[in-house]
């Protein structure tokens, strides 16, 4: 399809076009695509729910829409088609009693998002079950299979968004999970969700994942109802010294240790302390519950939210002497 509207394929809402749109439902499929695009020249998009990108124009190229959606469970592991939307992926496994997924719920778009950005919430990341990942060679139109470790996951990043960038459409993503028993590994070390699930009357998978689900609807908005892309900026890692510096001036500074020595600060709490929260420049605005989410509260677009983000980089720059980097994709 030409110039086709984006509005409903990215979480932001933002209206802007594309100058094709094709959805893929199977390999074959995608492998059409591919030589439509090699034939005309074009540049692509792969996109899934949209909800870690801000348009700031048109799309001058191809937008590539999985819409596959096939669950296969054997036994602990589970292979799920890159359209299928993640949080039915995360149903569907705690449900069967397969647990690994369950801190990730409600988290929006898909699986075939999920690996690039190493999507991760509450203590959990998603490579932490991802055993492998299937993908089609734009170049190659050859099937290629690597492991979770070849991916080289880190904090919201993979092989997705360097080495392979250009070159691979994700098909289909296995994760190994594990079968929920005494033993179990139940993660709860985020303070809120174990106090949510003590509630709920104990720790289980399927509490992780109720308890998971109250805590983002209470801070993180619907991006059905209020555009957004989750969180917009990374939380920064520093050296102790820059740290120490801060908690000089700050001794409420929020803040967690790393393995490698430094630390991360949280991005939300230097936002909410240089006065952002729940302000807005126009339509865009910085999330009244959460100052690291910004939100589209009506019309606004790419460039109004880019502008939003701007004046937050630089007033935290100012204040903590750091440089905030965009989570989402910006385009
Ligand atoms: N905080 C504030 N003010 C705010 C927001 C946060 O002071 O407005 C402080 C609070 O002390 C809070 C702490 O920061 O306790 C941490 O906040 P939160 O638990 O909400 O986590 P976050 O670091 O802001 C990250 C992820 C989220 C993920 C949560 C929970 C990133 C960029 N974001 O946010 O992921 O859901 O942890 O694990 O790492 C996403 O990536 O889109 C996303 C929503």
């Amino acid at each position: 399809m030409e110039n086709f509207p984006m509005e409903k394929y990215n979480t932001f809402h933002v209206a802007v076009n594309s100058k094709y749109f094709s959805e893929f439902d199977s390999d074959e499929s995608l492998y059409e695509i591919l030589d439509f695009m090699e034939t005309n020249k074009l540049s692509h998009l792969v996109l899934g729910g949209g909800a870690n990108i801000l348009f700031t124009k048109d799309f001058d190229g191809i937008v590539i829409h999985p819409v596959s959606d096939n669950i296969v469970v054997d036994g602990d592991i589970a292979v799920a088609d890159a359209g299928v939307v993640w949080d039915k992926l995360v149903e569907t496994t705690v449900s069967m009693g397969l647990g690994g997924l369950e801190n990730l719920s409600l988290i929006p778009g898909t699986v075939g998002a999920a690996p690039v950005q190493n999507i991760g919430a509450y203590g959990v990341e998603a490579k932490d079950s991802i055993l492998w990942v299937e993908y089609a060679g734009v170049k190659d139109r050859k099937l290629h299979r690597i492991s979770g470790k070849e991916c080289k996951f880190g904090y919201r990043d993979s092989i997705f968004k360097h080495e392979l960038k250009e070159e691979a459409v994700i098909l289909r993503v296995a994760f190994k999970l594990t079968r929920e028993s005494e033993d179990y590994p139940y993660n709860v070390e985020y303070g809120a969700l174990r106090a949510k699930v003590s509630e709920l009357g104990g720790v289980s998978i399927s509490n992780i994942r109720k308890a998971t689900i109250d805590i983002r609807s209470s801070k993180l908005p619907d991006p059905a109802i209020l555009g957004s892309a989750g969180s917009f900026f990374r939380n920064p890692e520093v050296a102790k010294e820059k740290l120490d510096g801060i908690k000089s001036r700050f001794s409420e500074v929020v803040y967690f240790p790393l393995e490698n020595g430094n630390y991360k600060i949280s991005a939300g709490w230097m936002i909410e302390k240089t006065g952002w929260k729940g302000r807005a420049i126009g339509n865009a605005a910085v999330h009244d519950k959460q100052a690291l989410v910004l939100v589209n509260k009506g019309f606004a677009t790419g460039q109004d939210i880019l502008r939003l983000s701007d004046s937050i980089r630089h007033d935290v720059e100012n204040t903590f002497g750091i440089i905030l980097h965009p989570e989402v994709i910006i385009l």
